[in-house]
C-alpha cells in the first residue's frame, strides 16, 4: 500500500523532528497536540531547523518552503485519523498512548496504519487495545530526527507483512536505515543505551566521579561523542527514567533498577535540556554541571 499522508500526534521534541523529515521528504503532514503552545512552538522550531538546512546548504530555500507548505498543525484528531499513516509520538506514558489511540479509533479510514514512536512501550500490548493489531507497528525514530540515520521498526506479534513493507518504504523514502528489532522491552537501542545511562548516574550517586569527570571519561575513555550524562540531558531524564521502569518491570530483573539520583532530578522537575535543568545547568551561557 502507498502512503501519501501522514499524521503525527504529539508535537515535542521528536513530533516536531518527524513532522520536518516527513514533510522534506515530501509527504504530507498533520500535527497534531493537546496543546496549542506545543504546536505553535513546534512549527516555528521546524521553521528555524529548516532555515538552518538551508543556510548549510543541505536543502535549497524552495525545498524548504514546499516542505513548510505540506505540514498542517491541527488540534483536530479526525483530520489525523484520515492519514494512510498515524504516527503517535507523544508523552513516554503508557495510559496517555491508550487515551490518544482510544479517541482516534472512530476517525481511523480502514487502511490507516497506526504506529507508536515510544522508546520502551510493549507494541503488541499497545496494539492489542486498538481495532487492528495487524495494522500496528513501533516505529522508533532517533533523537534529533533530522540528523540520526537509524530507525528501529518493532513488530508486534500480530503485525502483518504488509504493514511492516509499506513502512520499510516510508523509512527508505527519507533515506534512513531501518533496524527490525523483535518487541521486547526498550527494542535494541535503549536496552543497551538506557542501563548504560542509568549506570552512569549511579556512579555520580555513588560519589565515583562528578558529571565532568563521568562525561569526561566516557568522551575520551571509550570515545562516545557525547558524555552519558549530556546524553541523558539531551533524551530528557523523565524519558530515560520511564524506559528504566519498563526495563524493571518487563525484565523483571533488578539489573535495570533506576538509580534513586535519576529518579529524584525528574522528581525536582530537572528534565534536561527541555526544562533547561538536569545534570548540567543551561540557563547561562555555557552548561554547568549541577553536582
Ligand atoms: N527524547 C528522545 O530522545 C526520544 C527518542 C526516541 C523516541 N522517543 C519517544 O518519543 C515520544 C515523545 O518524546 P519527546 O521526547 O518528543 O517528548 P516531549 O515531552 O518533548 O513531547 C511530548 C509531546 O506530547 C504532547 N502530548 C501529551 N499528551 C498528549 C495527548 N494526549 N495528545 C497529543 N499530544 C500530547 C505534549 O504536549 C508534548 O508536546 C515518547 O514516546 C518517547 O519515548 C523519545
Amino acid at each position: 500500500m502507498e502512503i501519501n499522508t501522514i499524521g503525527v500526534i504529539g508535537a515535542g521534541q521528536m513530533g516536531n523532528g518527524i513532522a520536518h523529515v516527513m514533510a522534506l521528504a515530501g509527504y504530507e503532514v498533520r500535527l497534531s497536540d493537546i496543546s496549542q503552545d506545543a504546536l505553535d512552538k513546534a512549527i516555528a522550531l521546524i521553521g528555524k531547523n529548516l532555515d538552518r538546512q538551508v543556510s548549510r546548504e543541505k536543502i535549497t530555500a524552495e525545498e524548504r518552503d514546499a516542505a513548510m507548505g505540506r505540514i498542517r498543525a491541527t488540534l483536530d484528531l479526525a483530520e489525523i485519523g484520515a492519514t494512510d499513516l498515524v504516527i503517535e509520538a507523544a508523552t513516554e506514558q503508557e495510559s496517555v498512548k491508550q487515551k490518544i489511540f482510544d479517541s482516534i479509533a472512530p476517525h481511523l479510514k480502514p487502511h490507516t496504519i497506526l504506529t507508536s514512536n515510544t522508546s520502551s512501550i510493549s507494541i503488541t500490548r499497545l496494539a492489542s487495545r486498538t481495532d487492528r493489531p495487524e495494522k500496528f507497528l513501533g516505529f522508533h525514530f532517533m533523537n534529533p530526527v533530522p540528523l540520526m540515520q537509524l530507525v528501529e521498526l518493532i513488530r508486534g506479534i500480530a503485525t502483518d507483512q504488509e504493514t511492516y513493507k509499506a513502512c520499510l518504504a516510508v523509512v527508505e523514502r527519507l533515506g534512513k536505515t531501518a533496524a527490525s528489532a523483535e518487541d521486547f522491552p526498550a527494542f535494541i537501542v535503549n536496552r543497551i543505551l538506557v542501563p548504560m545511562i542509568n549506570e552512569a548516574v549511579y556512579t555520580l550517586y555513588e560519589g565515583v566521579g562528578n558529571v565532568r569527570s563521568i562525561d569526561m571519561a566516557m568522551k575520551l575513555g571509550a570515545n562516545h561523542p557525547m558524555g552519558p550524562l549530556e546524553l541523558a540531558d539531551f533524551i530528557g531524564l523523565d524519558t530515560c527514567l520511564a524506559i528504566m521502569n519498563v526495563l524493571h518491570e518487563g525484565l523483571a530483573d533488578t539489573k535495570y533498577r533506576p538509580c534513586p539520583l535519576l529518579t529524584k532530578y525528574v522528581e525536582a522537575g530537572w528534565l534536561g535540556r527541555k526544562t533547561k535543568r538536569g545534570f548540567y545547568d543551561y540557563r547561562g551561557d555555557e552548561p554547568v554541571p549541577t553536582r
